[in-house]
């Protein structure tokens, strides 16, 4: 198994937590460095390196920079940290231990994109990460990293830290500028596209926060490296952060090709107490989980999503949900966030708490969204605490399958998603349940 590590080279090394420990360990030399190189020529490397974005979509980085109009007079770049997806708690993880790192892969992404005023959005929660980074970048500006000089080249690069107020739809891209313009934080209609018209009308480029700290490495050892670290389209490693019922939970990075079932045997140190795994989120609660027979699969983003091994969702029996072009949901890696759930677990209960967060987190814009989720949540309640009614299990699949494809952000599909994956592999379990409440109310 490669042992490279990219973004978190620096975990449990204090010195990477200072301007001048960063600086000792090399930092800040590829900032440097890309101010005498060509952006089109950086652009390039990050084509090349085929990184692709952390926060959950996994879309290409290269190309996105690539969508910029070419005459724009003014860019922004926006770095992504909300992090609120239940199950992901890498990025908080990545700023504590290396604030730096990020500084100088925005640095490097902003010399590329030409952008002088950018800004990172973090989740309101996250205080103590809030308060290590606003001292990094104090320390960056102290330095003349950060300005309107940096490192004396003339050229400026502002960073602004801006705490959100904790609400998950504000990692949305477009309701994150929303809520960085001081408007609600509510989703856009999309296009235009942010790359287009973003930040105060202006093209911008919204990217995660362990996107943006791959770059450094991507710019200094060159895009192919990079892409040779990967396979196929996934260049890089993999960060996961695993809870749930493993004997090791953290935040690992590792190699793109491992299987889940080694991620969870070998890294985690297997299912607790014993038990086996009854079912698998891959990549934070919006996406379908896997079963036992599905973790030979790499965690790898094609691989989530096309491999056979993993079933396609139904929201019925027979009824697969089409995800446009004849091509069937299965799951996706997504966030990495990975929750690991034992065979002594109430699966119509998990199914529960996580329809009562997507219902809690709709920001109510769009009406298969708002009524959709609250609906959901309402039958799965009855479902999981012994209230349900015969034909519920059909009704969350429709339910579901009503809000897919029909809602303005991709919140909508992060409920209906997980509900389609959970009755697909579980329907006999809610059957079950149901047909127990129906006795109970007949005795
Ligand atoms: C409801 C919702 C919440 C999201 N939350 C986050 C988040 O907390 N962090 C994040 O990086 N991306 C989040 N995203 C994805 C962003 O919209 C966007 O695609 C991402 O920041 C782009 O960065 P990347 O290309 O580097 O992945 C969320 C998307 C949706 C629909
Ligand atoms: S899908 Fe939901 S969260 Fe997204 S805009 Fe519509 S109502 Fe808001």
């Amino acid at each position: 198994m490669s042992e490279t590590k990219i973004v978190t080279a620096n975990f449990g090394n204090e010195k990477a937590r200072t301007i001048e420990g960063y600086e000792s360990l090399g930092g800040y030399s590829v900032a440097r460095k890309s101010l005498s190189m060509d952006s089109a020529k950086i652009i390039e490397e990050v084509k090349t390196s085929n990184l692709r974005g952390r926060g959950g979509a996994g879309f290409p980085t290269g190309i996105k920079w690539g969508f910029l109009p070419k005459d724009a007079k003014t860019v922004h770049l926006v770095c992504n940290c909300d992090e609120s997806e239940p199950g992901t708690c890498k990025d908080g993880e990545l700023i504590t231990w290396d604030p730096h790192l990020l500084i100088e892969g925005m640095i490097v992404s902003a010399v590329a994109l030409k952008a002088e005023d950018n800004y990172i959005y973090i989740r309101g929660e996250m205080m103590a990460e809030y308060l290590v980074l606003q001292k990094a970048l104090d320390e960056a500006y102290a330095k003349g990293y950060l300005g309107t000089n940096i490192f004396g080249s003339g050229r400026t690069c502002h960073i602004t830290l801006h705490r959100g107020a904790g609400a998950y739809i504000c990692g949305e891209e477009t309701a994150l500028l929303n809520s960085l313009e001081g408007l609600r934080g509510q989703p856009r209609l999309k296009p235009p596209f942010p790359a287009v018209k973003g930040l105060f009308g202006n093209p911008t480029i919204v990217n995660n926060v362990e996107t943006l700290m791959n770059i450094p490495a991507i710019v200094d050892k060159g895009g192919q490296w990079f892409a040779d670290l990967g396979v196929g389209r996934s260049g890089g490693t993999r960060i996961v952060c695993v809870s749930g019922h493993v004997n090791k939970p953290g935040v690992y990075e590792l190699p793109m090709t491992i299987t889940m079932r080694e991620l969870i045997d070998d890294v985690c140190g297997g299912v607790w107490k014993g038990r086996k795994v009854k079912a698998v989120i891959p990549g934070g609660s919006s996406m379908p989980p896997m079963c036992d027979d599905e973790l030979d699969v790499p965690v790898e983003f094609d691989a989530m999503m096309t491999d056979e091994r993993i079933k396609p969702c139904e929201y019925g029996p027979g009824k697969t949900f089409d995800m446009g072009g004849g091509r069937q949901l299965r799951t996706m890696a997504g966030s990495g966030g990975i929750v690991v759930i034992d065979d002594e677990t109430d699966i119509t209960k998990v199914v529960w708490r996580i329809m009562k967060f997507y219902a809690h987190e709709s920001c109510g814009q769009c009406t298969p969204c708002r009524e959709g989720t609250g609906w959901l949540e309402k039958v799965s309640k009855r479902v999981a605490f012994g209230k349900g009614k015969p034909g519920d299990a059909e009704l969350l699949g429709s339910i579901a399958h009503g809000i897919a494809g029909n809602s303005i952000c991709a919140l909508g599909e992060a409920a209906a998603w997980p509900m389609m994956g959970f009755l697909t592999r579980f329907w006999d379990e809610f059957e079950a349940k149901i047909a127990a409440a129906q006795k109970g109310s007949a005795a």
